[in-house]
């Protein structure tokens, strides 16, 4: 049984909903795998640090109320770093908060673990948006993997869909509907919720960033379709400076209006290269009934690849949620330690 080590940086939804997760397949992945993932060190802002090289029980992770209080476990003073440095692993999981401005402090966590021959998987927007290119050169010089796939689309595998499979169908472009908290607040609205009451509702089910505006007014969307246009065209667009326009002005009267011509409004993501140019941009849509994309509610989220071979490819999935979340670090874990040494 291969024994994979596993530090984690930020407890947060995404950190929680991790070991959820694994703490619902472990047993499974070691019987399909012959992989044994173990937590060995886990750091947050607000919780503290507990550390065991022989691993922290999963159940004791997810029942304390601060990592301080996990019996079984040392409580050294680290930080982010310090715990890259000092505790035995051999991935780094950073799930800590996102920014889309600078990426920061992911930028800073991912560095320091691929410098330290770690392999890294990260489900944070920021960091990936502004620096995958430095940061996939870097892992490679260093012969570390590093793991995105939760960075759009949640554990739907939409990045693996278009880089390991369409890709050699001839992607042209990619449109739909990356951000879970604006398609729950775009479909409770239809519902007769208020903008005010379907957004409360979105952030207790931890479907909103730390700060919604990333969501509502779609900073959140373009630095998915920034990713998405480097990983599938290979072209860098800063986020903020995608034509963008998030959903914040869309009314209970626009919405009616909607459904009287028999649409709905959607917050469409797009990417698409014509003559070698590559086009992006976020923008709220009336989207008609007969396309599938106008069918995806709640924090459900969509995506239409278009391919040269196949035609229109569509993928229907969570685009948000710890355990749906969560589950992309697993699917990036998997490959990394069943296809390396
Ligand atoms: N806030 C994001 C969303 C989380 O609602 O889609 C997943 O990236």
């Amino acid at each position: 049984m291969k024994r994979i080590r596993i530090g984690i940086i930020c407890f947060g939804n995404v950190g929680i909903g991790f070991v959820k997760a694994l703490n619902e397949k472990n047993e499974f992945y070691q019987k399909e795998h012959g992989i044994e993932f173990l937590v060995t060190a886990v750091v947050s802002l607000d919780k503290g640090c507990a550390y065991n090289p022989e691993g922290i029980p999963l159940s004791d992770l997810l029942e304390a109320e601060s990592l301080l209080d996990i019996p079984n476990a040392e409580h050294p003073k680290w930080n982010a770093i310090t715990l890259i440095h000092n505790a035995e692993t051999d991935v780094i999981v950073e799930v800590s908060y996102t920014n889309i401005k600078t990426g920061e402090p992911g930028v800073l966590h991912l560095r320091e673990a691929i410098l330290s021959g770690k392999h890294v998987v990260t489900t944070n927007k920021g960091p990936i948006a502004l620096q995958y290119k430095a940061l996939s050169t870097l892992a490679r010089e260093n012969n570390v993997k590093i793991g995105i796939e939760g960075t759009v689309m949640s554990g739907t595998p939409a990045l693996r869909l278009g880089t390991e499979v369409l890709h050699s169908a001839g992607i042209t472009a990619v449109q739909g509907i990356f951000n879970g908290t604006t398609n729950f607040i775009l479909s409770e609205m239809e519902n007769g919720s208020t903008y005010e009451e379907a957004l409360a509702l979105a952030q207790q089910f931890g479907y909103a960033e730390a700060d919604p505006t990333a969501d509502v007014e779609g900073y959140d969307t373009a630095a998915k379709v920034s990713i998405l246009a480097q990983l599938l065209f290979d072209e860098f667009i800063e986020p903020l400076n995608i034509d963008r326009e998030g959903i914040t002005d869309i009314t209970p009267a626009d919405i009616r209006a909607a459904k009287v011509e028999n649409s709905r409004w959607k917050l469409i993501g797009s990417v698409r290269k014509i003559d070698n140019k590559v086009i992006a941009s976020v923008k709220p849509a009336m989207i008609p009934l007969s396309n599938p994309l106008s069918n995806v509610a709640g924090v459900t989220n969509a995506m239409q690849y278009e391919t040269d071979l196949l035609g229109p490819v569509f993928l229907i999935g969570a685009g948000a949620g710890r355990i749906e979340t969560g589950f992309a670090v697993l699917e990036d874990l998997i490959s990394i330690f069943t296809k390396s040494a």
